[in-house]
């Protein structure tokens, strides 16, 4: 009885507070720490401990970005985040490396280019205070990814990663090189490559790339046939539509046409023969 009661209390104290302030999301500085990895300079992998205050040590800023406001269907969202370029300049890169992959708790895996980085001043939020409690998903924890107001990449998952738990200097082309050759000489197919690699492949891998969050399409669905690739189509709007619960809304960041273009990778992925031509 006096557990129940002490559940109750807990609960409508917690109800309560949330009602009354814009609760802040506990930052990785308290809650959590993260690695970061990379070649020391005879080139061996070695990976260090960050703690988020460290991190903030860098120097934080508080502010806004319309980016994450318009993809989370939010507004006033507020953050803590330093400055991902900051971040950089800690580590010499000795070994081409011209891209950072994002590991996360949840089995999505972000990349970004070191371009992408610094053309659009990208930012590595610890503390996220968001203006509606009600409606945080799970996965919206830090590190997470954000693009500062005044900066435009096109709209993509691919500047959404949250979550983060290892941050992992690589090499683009390593990374994409088995996705690459299958695209063969198809337009459509290559055009499909790109966009699947800017909005699905962090939860959708493909040849052992990418994360794990969802599925494996290729394995989900036969896609030489057009009942297959109808109901592809379906459940793909299903389940990413504006209003999913765990706010995955991908269908924002693709047309119909994008869609088409995606099918016509898998289906070239999926017909791929297993040895490789000369
Ligand atoms: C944030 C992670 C995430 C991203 C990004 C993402 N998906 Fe998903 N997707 C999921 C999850 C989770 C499911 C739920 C079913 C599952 O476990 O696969 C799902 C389901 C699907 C389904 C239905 C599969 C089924 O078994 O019902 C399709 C089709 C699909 N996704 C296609 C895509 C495509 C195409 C993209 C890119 C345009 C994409 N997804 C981007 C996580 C993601």
């Amino acid at each position: 009885m006096k557990q129940i009661f002490y559940g109750l209390a807990t609960l409508l104290f917690g109800v309560l507070i949330s009602a009354c302030s814009a609760p802040e999301k506990r930052g990785v500085g308290e809650q959590r720490i993260f690695r970061v990895t990379h070649a020391d300079s005879a080139g061996r992998m070695i990976s260090e401990i960050w703690t988020g205050e460290k991190l903030e040590a860098l120097g934080t800023q508080e502010i806004s970005s319309e980016y994450f406001d318009r993809a989370m269907h939010s507004n006033g969202s507020r953050f803590s985040a330093t400055a991902f370029p900051r971040l950089l300049k800690e580590f010499a890169l000795k070994r081409g490396e011209d891209a950072v992959l994002l590991n996360c708790f949840d089995d999505y895996q972000g990349i970004l280019s070191l371009d992408d980085i610094y053309r659009y001043d990208l930012r590595l939020a610890s503390r996220i205070k968001l203006s509606s409690w009600s409606s945080k998903p799970d996965w919206l924890n830090p590190l997470l990814i954000l693009v500062p107001d005044g900066k435009r990449p096109s709209f993509q998952e691919r500047f959404m990663t949250a979550n983060i738990r290892e941050l992992k200097f690589v090499r683009l082309n390593d990374y994409y090189a088995p996705l690459k050759k299958i695209a063969g000489n198809s337009l459509a197919a290559q055009e499909g490559l790109e966009v699947f690699k800017n909005n699905c492949l962090f939860c959708h891998s493909l040849k052992g790339v990418g994360g794990n969050k969802g599925v494996r399409l290729i394995e989900a669905y036969g896609f030489s046939n057009d009942a297959e690739r109808g109901k592809f189509m379906m459940d793909f709007k299903n389940f990413h539509h504006k209003n999913n619960v765990d706010k995955q809304d991908v269908e924002q960041f693709v047309t119909d046409e994008k869609l088409e273009q995606i099918i016509d990778y898998l289906i070239v992925i999926a017909e791929e023969p297993t040895v490789t031509k000369p």
